[in-house]
């Protein structure tokens, strides 16, 4: 099997994660805070962790990895209802992936894939045990089915949530395909942030009964970090602006809160990704350079010829 149809079979593992992701999310955002909530959240992270491995794959497997998920079931149902449904899709992941082991013949591919396919068979026995529990402990929603969050907080808050997963994704996105150390850490770590932020809204507006709409607008994505920095610059400025103003609107106290922490992390990602855009410009200015030597015919350049001690490095 050449690269071409392994990076197809591993984009679509990665919607089937994505979709994993968003299903369990929304279910966690939609059931009452406890440890049965909680290990549905670890789940979800461990989703993420598979994402972004498969992501890795593909980039260097000379692909591009894709951003597409699979359709998600946004339906509330009981917790039981909710948890059982996960082990399903753990079920079709798992298929999934058996049938990608089988028919992949790189050796670094197959082992990727295994390992990620020992964490589906646990987390389908996971579910089916948490399906029970949550029966058993009358696991509740997050908020009784009388109480409606007010329109406006709720759009306030979606707005939110469309957000942070917009970025989440354009930031992943521009992580798999970074060139530097410094700069990939960034961009993992402020995507991790945006994780968090959107956690928050989404548990936030599943507690006061709202709809949550866990869908995303279009992230940037492109292969050139100047544009990727200086389009995350202009969104963080844009959303910082939009927390500003919403805060006020809010009225609860506690989301007041919410969003203001969230807004000044927002203004503190927008000054790293601007130190990021300014190291990147130096950078290509001295590669630029160099670049430009090298053009320069060599008997013009003295420096070149070695000297002993150089040599003694190599
Ligand atoms: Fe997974
Ligand atoms: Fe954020
Ligand atoms: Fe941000």
């Amino acid at each position: 099997m050449d690269n071409k149809e392994i990076i197809e079979l591993l984009r679509a593992d990665m919607r089937g994660e994505h979709q994993a992701i968003i299903q369990y999310l929304f279910h966690a955002y939609n059931m009452a805070e406890g440890e049965i909530t909680c290990e549905v959240e670890t789940i979800s992270r461990e989703e993420m962790r598979h994402f972004e491995r498969l992501g890795h794959a593909i980039v260097e497997l000379g692909g591009d990895p894709t951003i597409d998920r699979e359709p998600v079931d946004f339906a509330v149902g009981s917790p039981k209802e909710m948890l059982l449904k996960d082990a399903d899709l753990e079920q079709v992941a798992i298929d999934q992936y058996r049938d990608h082991i089988e028919r992949i013949d790189n050796p670094k591919i197959r082992r990727l894939l295994a390992r990620i396919l020992h964490d589906e068979l646990v987390h389908k026995g996971d579910f089916q045990g948490l399906a029970d529990e949550a029966e058993e402990e009358g696991q509740e929603l997050a908020a009784p089915p009388d109480v409606e969050a007010p329109e406006r907080q709720e759009d306030i808050l979606n707005s939110g949530i469309r957000h942070e997963y917009t970025v989440i994704l354009q930031y992943l996105y521009h992580y798999f395909v970074a060139e530097g150390k410094m700069l990939s850490e960034e961009l993992e770590n402020i995507a991790i942030n945006e994780m968090q932020h959107m956690g928050w809204l989404g548990e936030a507006l599943g507690e006061r009964g709202g709809n949550l709409d866990m869908n995303h607008t279009e992230p940037f994505l492109s292969r050139d970090p100047e544009a990727n920095l200086q389009a995350n610059i202009d969104v963080e400025q844009e959303v910082t602006g939009d927390y500003s103003n919403q805060a006020p609107e809010l009225q609860d106290e506690e989301l007041v809160e919410l969003v203001e922490r969230i807004r000044d992390h927002e203004i503190y990602h927008d000054a790293v990704f601007k130190d990021l855009l300014e190291q990147v410009r130096e950078e290509k200015a001295v590669k630029s350079e160099q670049s430009t030597e090298k053009e320069t015919p060599a008997e013009l350049k003295p420096r070149q010829i070695p000297t002993v001690g150089s040599l003694k490095k190599k």
